[in-house]
């Protein structure tokens, strides 16, 4: 698998790191709360896994799955829920974990989704920020890394379902995407 990535763009260390910052900066905003920590699948799993159990409040955790990308690498601009949350957003605080923002299609629909459900707030927590390729204008509460206009893989994001288990993120190697990329 490692010798399928071109090169690193962001270390094991430094997510962790993140993560840390990230989790006691929650755990302080939601002091005397009981927050709902919404993670959407499949790409922030390891984000939120790592992020959570840095925070030392309660966080109730659920998921959503929402497809826009399928297994292609540009999105359809049409989101569609694939999996619904199980639990009731309504005067719940929700924190939203995603993997990246990219062209914002994904998270605005969720931002609008949890408004016309009633949430008392909604927090944006997303691992990278692509900026270059936003068409909807939106903006995370907390981002750990921007991100340059590149496919990326690792620590959740995938190609083709694959790299997600790669504990850092990195480019591919051309020769990878059979080289049209
Ligand atoms: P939007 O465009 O809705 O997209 O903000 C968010 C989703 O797009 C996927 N995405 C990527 N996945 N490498 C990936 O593996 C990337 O560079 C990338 N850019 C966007 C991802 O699923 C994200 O949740
Ligand atoms: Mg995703």
């Amino acid at each position: 698998m490692h010798n399928e990535i071109e090169k690193t763009l962001i270390t094991e260390e430094d997510i962790q790191q993140k993560c840390q910052e990230i989790g006691e900066q929650l755990s302080k905003e939601y002091e005397g709360k009981f927050p709902l920590a919404v993670g959407v699948l499949k790409g922030a799993l390891p984000f939120m896994s790592d992020v959570l159990r840095k925070m030392d409040i309660h966080v109730e955790m659920d998921f959503m799955d929402v497809s826009s990308y399928g297994n292609e690498m540009r999105s359809s601009g049409e989101v569609k829920i694939v999996k619904d949350l199980d639990t009731k957003v309504e005067g719940r605080d929700v924190i939203i974990i995603e993997d990246i923002i990219d062209s914002g299609l994904t998270l605005s629909y969720l931002v609008d989704l949890f408004k016309y459900r009633k949430a008392n707030s909604i927090k944006i927590v997303t691992l990278l920020d692509k900026p270059e390729g936003r068409t909807v204008d939106i903006k995370a509460d907390i981002t750990g890394f921007s991100v340059p206009n590149e496919f990326v893989v690792g620590y959740g994001l995938d190609y083709q379902e694959k790299f997600r288990n790669l504990p850092y993120i990195g480019v591919l190697k051309p020769e990878v995407y059979g080289g049209d990329n």
